[in-house]
């Protein structure tokens, strides 16, 4: 599996910004603290706002993920 970078300039992966997420960080300044991500050119911090985003919602509805599993089953 390739490592899907969010930002490039502190090699910061996607999966980092999951694990972030699943450490507690629940905004982009928390990301950033953790991560150092967004602390270069700052190009990155629409994207990683999205996979943050993302992340929390799946993280606040695993029932609606299951059921859509379910039904695409
Ligand atoms: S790509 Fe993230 S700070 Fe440059």
């Amino acid at each position: 599996m390739t490592a899907m970078y969010v930002c490039i300039c502190r090699a910061v992966s996607e999966r980092r910004v999951v694990q972030a997420v699943a450490e507690g960080a629940t905004t982009l300044q928390e990301l950033r603290a953790r991560t150092g991500l967004g602390t270069g050119c700052g190009k990155c911090v629409p994207q990683a706002y999205q996979v943050l985003r993302e992340e929390l919602e799946r993280r606040q509805s695993p029932a609606a993920h299951h059921e859509i599993a379910a039904r695409a089953g």
